[in-house]
């Protein structure tokens, strides 16, 4: 069966899904933006399991346990932050999609959720860095190696950002 690629407009945190993607900075110790939520809501326990995987590169993904998130795991991801678009930003955000679905999918999940990554403090201009998610998440899909997924998502924080997303994703189906 087809997996379902959609947009919502959700607090990511609130999700019950198998997995949850964070926007994190490389120190994997939290921040700001979707990192603080996901960090409140999972409880203590996530900062302690995040000490242990030593950091993350831009563009690559680690996987944790929820904790007391509804999600059964958070992949922490690193986007890049935005210089201007020609210091290899968008090869950088599509590795984050690649490699979020590949660990994920390691740990055998089926559902997923990834936040609109360094559109937010890293810059990243909105609609190009949604045509990016949307074309990497669509190509990875038509490998074999992720033929499991049932339910992919681009869980957007504002209006604005999920009417970008559905028009995107209509004018691609
Ligand atoms: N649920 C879903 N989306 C959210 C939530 C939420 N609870 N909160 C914010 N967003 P950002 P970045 C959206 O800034 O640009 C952190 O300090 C937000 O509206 O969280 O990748 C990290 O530690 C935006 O659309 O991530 C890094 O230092 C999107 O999430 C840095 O920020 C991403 O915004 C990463 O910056």
């Amino acid at each position: 069966m087809a997996a379902t690629l959609r947009a919502l407009r959700a607090d990511i945190t609130t999700l019950s899904i198998d997995a949850i993607v964070n926007a994190a900075n490389s120190s994997l110790l939290g921040g700001g933006g979707v990192d603080g939520a996901i960090h409140r809501a999972a409880g203590p326990e996530l900062v302690a399991a995040c000490r242990l995987l030593g950091g993350c590169r831009t563009g690559d993904a680690k996987l944790t346990r929820g904790f007391r998130l509804p999600a059964r795991w958070v992949v922490h991801t690193v986007g890049p932050v935005w210089r201007g678009g020609r210091e290899g930003e968008p090869e950088l955000l599509a590795s984050c999609y690649r490699r979020s679905l590949e660990v994920a999918a390691a740990a055998g999940a089926r559902s997923i959720a990834f936040p609109c990554i360094s559109t937010g403090i890293y810059g990243y201009p909105l609609e190009p860095a949604a045509r990016l998610a949307i074309d990497t998440v669509r190509a990875a899909l038509a490998e074999p190696t992720h033929a499991d997924w049932q339910d992919l998502s681009f869980c957007c924080f504002s209006a604005g950002d999920l009417a970008v997303y559905e028009s995107l994703l209509r004018a691609s189906a």
